[in-house]
C-alpha cells in the first residue's frame, strides 16, 4: 500500500517518460466528452492529467468525469514533458476513485462560497479550517511552520542543550496573573502554565542547559494580530550565564531559523510572496541592542505617548519596529514592568537584566528573556514587593537555597516567528487551529 511516487518528484523532472501511479486528491477538472483535464494534488504538489476516453475506455472516463473536487484517487500513465506551466503531466492509462464525495455535500470552500459567507470569509474559512488545511496557502504554512520547529530542534540539540518537559497544569502564575487560565482541579484551583521556565529553573542545577518546544496558554482577552490562547513556546535555560550571553543564544537561534528557511523553503515562501532578500538580511547580520530608555525617547520624539515604567504594548512595539532593517534587542526594561523572577541590575536596580527580541516590520516581540534572580534573598524581596504569595513558589525559591548560580533563559513565540518570516498578515495564519478568545472549535 506504500505511496511510491510523488507529484514534486514528477515536477521536479525525476520521472520523465517513465510509468507511474499517482495518488491524490482532484484539485479540478475540465474538459469535453472525449478528453478531460483533472489537476491532481497530494502534499508536494498538483499536476494535470490528461484523460482521453479512447486510451481509459468509458467506465473509467465517466467516473473519472464525475469525481467531484476533493475525491482521493489513484491514477496511473506516463509522465510527460509539456510546454504548458507545470513542465510536466501524465497521460492517463488507467485510475480509480478510493474516496468518492457526495455529490450532495460538495466540497464547501469555493470562492462564491466565501464571498457569500454571512460572517465574512474569515469567519468561513475558521469554521472549516480542517478543510482549508488542504489549500495551497496553509499547506505552505504548515511545510514552513515544520522547519521552524525542526531548525530550534537542531539548534538546541547541536549546542548541547537537553530537551525537558515541564507540567501543563501549575499552581501559580509565571506571567502575571490577568492572562491565567483557570481549570478547576478535584476540588482546588489549578491554572494552565504560561511559561515552562519556573519547571526549567528548577532542572538547572541538573542539566544546566535546557530547551523546550512546547504549548503555553494565556488568558488574553482581546483579539489581536499576535494573541492566541494557546501558543506554542520555544524556551531555553542555561547555567552560568548572565543576560547578554542569553542574548547570543536569542540571535543565533533565530538567525538560525531564517537559515534553514532559505535552505528549505524558499519555493513557499516565494509562493507567498515573500521577499527573500528580507529573509536572507535576518540571517546574515546582527541584531542591534537598545535600552528600553531609548526607546521610550524614541517613541515620545515620533509623538506616542508613553510613560516611564509601562510595558510597550502592541501599538508601541509597532511603531518602533516599523524602520527596523532587523530585529532589535530592547534591553534594561524598568522593574516596576516585568514579574518578580527578573533580576535586577545590580549597577541601577530601577532596571532590571532583561530583554525582548523586536521583529522588524511592524511586527514587535517574538522573544523575552533575561537573566533570573538567583540568591534566596533577592528572590524573596522580588515576590514581597510584588504582593505575590510565597507558597506556590517554595520549590522555586529552593532551587536558590541550595545552590544558586547566575543563570537565564528566554521564550521565543514560534508561531509568531512564523508569522513574522512567512510574512502572515495575522498570527492564525500560522498554527492549524488557532484558539482566541472567542473560539475552541474546530
Ligand atoms: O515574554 P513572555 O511572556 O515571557 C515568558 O513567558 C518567559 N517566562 C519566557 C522565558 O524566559 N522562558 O513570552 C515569551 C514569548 C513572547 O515574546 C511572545 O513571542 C510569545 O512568547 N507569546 C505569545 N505568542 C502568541 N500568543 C500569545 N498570547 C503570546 N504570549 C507570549
Ligand atoms: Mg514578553
Amino acid at each position: 500500500m506504500t505511496k511510491e511516487f510523488w507529484i514534486g518528484d514528477v515536477l521536479a523532472g525525476s520521472h520523465d517518460g517513465l510509468e507511474v501511479e499517482l495518488r491524490g486528491w482532484v484539485y479540478r477538472t475540465r474538459g469535453s466528452n472525449k478528453i478531460r483535464f483533472l489537476v491532481l494534488r497530494d502534499s508536494t504538489g498538483t499536476l494535470q492529467c490528461v484523460i482521453k476516453r479512447d486510451i481509459v475506455g468509458d467506465e473509467c472516463f465517466d467516473n473519472l468525469s464525475d469525481a467531484l473536487i476533493e475525491s482521493s484517487i489513484i491514477i496511473s500513465g506516463e509522465v510527460k514533458k509539456t510546454d504548458r506551466e507545470h513542465g510536466y503531466e501524465l497521460e492517463v492509462h488507467s485510475a480509480n476513485i478510493v474516496g468518492p464525495v457526495n455529490p450532495d455535500r460538495p466540497f464547501p470552500i469555493t470562492e462564491s462560497a466565501m464571498s457569500e459567507a454571512d460572517g465574512g470569509e474569515t469567519e468561513f474559512l475558521l469554521d472549516n479550517r480542517h478543510l482549508y488545511l488542504r489549500t495551497g496557502r496553509m499547506t505552505k504554512m504548515l511545510k514552513i511552520r515544520s522547519t521552524v520547529f525542526g531548525a530550534v530542534h537542531s539548534y538546541f540539540r547541536d549546542r548541547e542543550f537537553i530537551e525537558y518537559q515541564a507540567p501543563n497544569f501549575v499552581a501559580g502564575a509565571v506571567e502575571g496573573g490577568s492572562t491565567l487560565f483557570e481549570v478547576p482541579y478535584f476540588g482546588k484551583k489549578a491554572y494552565l502554565t504560561q511559561s515552562w521556565q519556573l519547571y526549567a529553573e528548577a532542572a538547572m542545577p541538573a542539566l544546566e542547559r535546557l530547551y523546550t518546544i512546547a504549548p503555553s496558554f494565556r488568558a488574553e482577552k482581546s483579539r489581536t494580530r499576535r494573541h492566541l490562547t494557546e501558543f506554542w513556546h520555544a524556551e531555553m535555560e542555561i547555567a552560568w550565564a548572565g543576560n547578554e550571553d542569553v542574548m547570543k543564544h536569542g540571535e543565533s537561534l533565530v538567525r538560525s531559523i531564517a537559515r534553514s528557511l532559505i535552505d528549505e523553503r524558499e519555493q513557499e515562501l516565494l509562493e507567498l510572496g515573500r521577499d527573500m532578500e528580507l529573509i536572507h538580511n535576518y540571517a546574515d547580520t546582527s541584531y542591534p541592542r537598545i535600552r528600553y530608555d531609548e526607546a521610550v525617547e524614541t517613541l515620545q520624539g515620533k509623538g506616542i505617548e508613553i510613560e516611564w515604567g509601562q510595558d510597550l504594548d502592541y501599538s508601541k512595539e509597532k511603531v518602533l519596529t516599523q524602520d527596523f532593517e532587523v530585529p532589535h534587542f530592547l534591553t534594561h526594561y524598568p522593574r516596576v514592568a516585568k514579574p518578580f523572577y527578573h533580576r535586577p541590575d545590580p549597577e541601577d536596580p530601577k532596571y532590571v537584566l532583561c530583554h525582548d527580541l523586536l521583529a522588524p516590520e511592524g511586527y514587535g516581540e517574538i522573544i523575552g528573556g533575561g537573566e533570573r534572580t538567583w540568591s534566596e534573598s533577592e528572590i524573596l524581596e522580588r515576590i514581597d514587593e510584588e504582593d505575590t504569595p510565597r507558597e506556590p513558589y517554595e520549590f522555586y525559591i529552593d532551587v536558590r537555597r541550595y545552590g544558586g548560580v547566575p543563570h537565564g533563559g528566554f521564550g521565543m513565540g514560534v508561531d509568531r516567528v512564523c508569522a513574522w518570516l512567512s510574512g502572515a498578515d495575522h498570527i492564525r495564519e500560522t498554527i492549524p487551529f488557532p484558539r482566541d478568545s472567542r473560539r475552541v472549535t474546530p
